[in-house]
């Protein structure tokens, strides 16, 4: 092979060797892991993508199948392997890997079980990546991201959890439809756990800058019979519902996370809702990972948006932290 590639091409520069520049690993290659690679490939933000999963067969099947339509995207180079090695010099490293929900389960139920799969994942990213922003969506993700920030030993704005960004897309496609507006031109933000004690930050909901509290108290009032409001329990609900009718999520994620890959990628500096370490903040005292609208770029979190809240607002965020803390302050770590 190599004489006929000797005939047919004289090099003249061959370029740095193998060195990537902005390489993506995803972990778990099961629904969630899969809908984010093709999303991310989708993208053409990552000049390689590399797949680590615990199934050989099912990890050499899709990646075979993904390398097979390589002559339709502009990512260079797909690999995977159960070894981590595979995954050396990414500047982020996305964890899908782990238990999903049952029909019925809560996100904070699936923790003993993902933590000890996060044990075998998390030190292996850090070595062969020690300069990656590690990007976590395993759930419950706002714990396991707290997790892997302790297992990484890695400084706490390279260690994200895709949070709220999720629901707070769900927030603003519901809002839209009602309003007959696109979702990007509705701002509303969804903070705290993404799971059942999520908060969502109506005081701030606007359309191109036009507040929508007047018309949300009116709302509250009667007039409207409660639409709006119910649109939060609509978001919290629309993960079940999902899993109860096709037996997980996947679409929806993989697209927020590679919206968040892209904002990490080219260091765009845009805000998402995503999920950092929140003590200190709103009066928060407990050691959690939560979500609040941040400004991400290359390094990871750059910034947290000091965004006011009322005191309802406040009260619910401290209290998503107090109930994560329950859970959080049992594990072993
Ligand atoms: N954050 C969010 O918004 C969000 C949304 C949907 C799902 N999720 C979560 O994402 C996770 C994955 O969901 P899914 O539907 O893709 O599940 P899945 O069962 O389809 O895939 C999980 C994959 O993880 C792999 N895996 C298990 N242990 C591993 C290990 N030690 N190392 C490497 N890979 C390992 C499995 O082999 C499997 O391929 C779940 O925890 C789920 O709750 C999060």
């Amino acid at each position: 092979m190599e004489s006929m590639r000797r005939q047919l091409l004289q090099e003249v520069c061959p370029g740095p060797a193998g060195r990537p520049r902005s390489k993506v690993t995803v972990v778990g290659v099961g629904q969630v892991g899969m809908a984010s690679a093709v999303s991310i490939l989708l993208q053409n933000n990552a000049d390689e993508v590399a797949l680590v999963d615990v199934m050989e067969d099912k990890l050499r099947g899709e990646a075979m199948d993904l390398q097979h339509g390589s002559l339709f995207l502009k990512t260079a180079k797909i690999v995977a392997d159960t070894d981590y090695a595979v995954t050396a010099g990414s500047k982020l490293c996305v964890v899908t890997a782990g238990v999903r929900q049952k029909e019925g389960e809560s996100r904070l139920a699936l923790v003993e079980r993902n933590v000890a799969v996060f044990r075998k994942i998390i030190p292996n990213l850090a070595k062969y990546s020690p300069d990656a922003v590690l990007l976590i969506v395993s759930n419950p993700v706002d714990i396991l991201t707290f997790v892997a920030w302790k297992l990484s030993g890695f400084p706490v704005h390279r260690v994200i959890g895709s949070g709220t960004n999720l629901d707070s897309a769900r927030l603003r496609f519901l809002m839209g439809e009602r309003l007959g507006i696109s979702p990007s031109s509705i701002h509303g933000y969804i903070i705290g756990e993404h799971g059942d004690s999520s908060v969502a930050v109506w005081s701030a909901a606007n359309v191109a800058g036009v507040k929508l509290q007047q018309a949300l108290e009116s709302e509250q009032r009667g007039a409207e019979g409660g639409i709006w409001t119910s649109i939060h329990k609509e978001v919290i609900e629309s993960a079940y519902e999902v899993i109860r009718l096709k037996g997980y999520t996947s679409w929806a994620i993989g697209l927020s996370v590679a919206s968040l890959t892209h904002c990490i990628l080219k260091n765009l500096r845009t805000v998402n809702p995503v999920s950092t370490l929140v003590q200190g903040k709103h009066g928060i005292t407990e050691e959690v990972f939560l979500s609040l609208p941040c400004v991400l770029g290359s390094t990871g979190v750059c910034g947290i948006l000091n965004q006011p809240l009322t005191p309802p607002e406040m009260a619910q965020l401290c209290a998503s932290a107090r109930a994560l803390w329950e859970v959080q302050s049992k594990l072993e770590m």
